[in-house]
């Protein structure tokens, strides 16, 4: 706790640009979703302060639902697998928008990606606040990016360390 406590950070993205970026982000998909009823799949815990955000500029009529991934080891060689706990909308035939806070090595949104394909969905895109192009094993396209970022540990506007500082207005990068 009390190295918690005295966390050695410093201001990586400030409220400012957060806010830009949120903006920018939600334009887009506002232009994007103008025809549409599209339903945002908010990915819990990270998300919830960037979701958010995001959503209260998000014009369009729009669901929004949450859900939880849950990790689990499998018996096979893949390893660690995330499992979608707690929808409760149905997506059959819905343009789905993922909500998420960062991609890093793309795995966890792979396996959610081809969760919600597989319930059948219109189309399906994904909204990140970042994403490590650097670290990035995947191949699926991410539609809306809001920061490329290399690789600081984060916390704040959602990120956290052992469960805190999730509520902080910015993202701060942990020093050494
Ligand atoms: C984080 C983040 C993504 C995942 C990205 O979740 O929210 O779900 O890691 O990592 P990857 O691209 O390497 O798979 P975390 O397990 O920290 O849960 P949280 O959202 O509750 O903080």
């Amino acid at each position: 706790m009390e190295n918690i406590k005295s966390l050695n950070k410093e201001i990586f993205v400030d409220s400012e640009e957060i806010s830009q970026i949120v903006t920018r982000l939600a334009e887009r998909i506002n232009n994007d979703y103008k025809d549409k009823d599209p339903v945002f799949v908010v990915v819990l815990n990270g998300a919830f302060m960037f979701a958010a955000d995001l959503l209260k500029q998000i014009k369009v009529l729009s669901k929004i639902t949450f859900i939880k991934l849950a990790s689990y080891t499998s018996d096979k060689s893949s390893g660690t697998v995330k499992q979608l706990i707690g929808l409760n909308e149905n997506l059959k035939g819905k343009d789905v928008v993922i909500i998420e806070d960062i991609v890093d090595t793309g795995l966890t949104m792979q396996s959610l990606r081809k969760q919600l394909l597989a319930l059948d969905v219109n189309s399906l895109e994904i909204a990140v606040l970042m994403f490590k192009p650097h670290k990035f094993q995947c191949n699926y396209p991410i539609k809306y990016i809001g920061k490329e970022i290399e690789d600081p540990f984060i916390v704040g506007y959602g990120f956290d360390l052992d469960g805190y500082y999730r509520n902080l207005p910015a993202i701060y990068q942990v020093k050494e």
